[in-house]
């Protein structure tokens, strides 16, 4: 379906598509709870699992390769005696591209399949960075159509400087589209800190705009009850995961539990379901148990799955955990069971 009046063309769109191998889930570890992981293709997993989750997911966060044309690895340290610890470097997933074109592919491919998930007051949060995030916008837009666009939001940090003849790269960009724009999206307001200024001036109360009887705002009074603050805006700055930070897991590109947290709790109320189809370390799935909602990730990275894993354990967090197999290799292994 096409509701953009303004389509991406690239070279050999609308090609061949990728056939999707239809899978069955194998349980492999973990009982259940709040949360569920699953090892294979997120498009070919989640298409497959369209019968039970299609319609049923309030948020669906994506944090796919950023187009890098480089290779990951996850860093570990084995402690040396009283010398420095060793790196250990693991790979864990590959960012690799024939073209723009093909990376574009695979991912309208994908978010044609997410776009079935999704309850019609959910929305879907598309993280990237300003390498692709022009073309993804015009690709959602074509998707969920204009009238779904809801954000871009900012995440703003700070990094070490690189030696760059330009202007350092401090932002990332999460572009949000909602499932159904007749329908009132999930939506908890969020407030951030009065700036000092504002507190040095008017003090910590409410302020309520007075108008005039041309309906004019004329000034402001302050009320005694204390402001919640100012409703949160679309830069935000969250620090990246630190080096030494308990969160951090060493897999790569791992984000920060502080802006999911404040995605999910933006984006869903408890009990609702989450699902992040690029889960890599499990952040998603960490933060959403701890928020009470119900989670689902896949990664095709055996890396990514182990350190999720590894993480629902540290954190305490019930799950389940799943393989994903082709529908006849399941039949091979019937047919070759005694
Ligand atoms: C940028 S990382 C996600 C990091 C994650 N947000 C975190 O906080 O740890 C992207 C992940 O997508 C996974 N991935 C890439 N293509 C995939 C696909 N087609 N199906 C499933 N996982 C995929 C990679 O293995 C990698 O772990």
């Amino acid at each position: 379906m096409n509701r953009a009046t303004v389509q991406l063309a690239w070279q050999g769109r609308g090609g061949d598509r990728t056939p999707v191998q239809p899978v069955w889930l194998e349980p492999v570890g973990g009982t259940s709870g709040p949360v569920r992981f699953i090892h294979g293709d997120n498009q070919a997993v989640l298409a497959s699992m369209m019968g039970e989750l299609g319609g049923k997911a309030s948020l669906v966060y994506l944090d796919p390769p950023f187009f890098t044309m480089r290779d990951f690895d996850r860093v570990t340290r084995r402690p040396n005696g009283q010398s420095a610890p060793i790196r250990i470097l693991t790979p864990a997933f590959e960012d690799r591209w024939q073209s723009l074109g093909s990376y574009l592919d695979a991912l309208r491919e994908r978010l044609e399949v997410l776009r079935g998930l999704l309850a019609p007051h959910g929305s879907v949060v598309v993280h990237v960075d300003p390498r692709t995030s022009h073309y993804i916008r015009v690709l959602g837009d074509e998707i969920f159509g204009p009238d779904a666009f809801a954000s871009e939001i900012v995440w703003r940090y700070r990094r070490w400087p690189s030696r760059t003849p330009n202007f350092q790269r401090v932002h990332d960009v999460l572009l949000r589209w909602v499932a159904d724009p007749t329908t009132p999206p999930r939506f908890n307001q969020l407030y951030e800190d009065l700036a000092p200024s504002t507190v040095k001036t008017w003090g910590r109360g409410k302020q309520r705009a007075v108008f005039d009887g041309e309906g004019r705002r004329r000034r402001s009074s302050t009320e005694k009850s204390e402001s919640p603050g100012v409703p949160l805006g679309d830069v935000w700055d969250i620090s990246i995961v630190a080096p030494v930070a308990k969160e951090r897991t060493g897999y790569p590109t791992q984000k920060p539990e502080a802006l999911l947290e404040r995605l999910i709790e933006a984006c869903t109320k408890p009990g609702d379901l989450v699902i992040d189809p690029y889960m890599g370390s499990g952040t998603t799935l960490s933060v959403a148990a701890k928020l009470g909602r119900k989670a689902l990730g896949v990664d095709q990275s055996h890396v990514a799955v182990a350190v999720t894993r590894e993480r629902m354990q540290r954190d305490g967090v019930e799950y389940g955990e799943y393989r994903a197999v082709p529908i006849g290799a399941r039949d091979e292994v019937r047919r070759q069971a005694p």
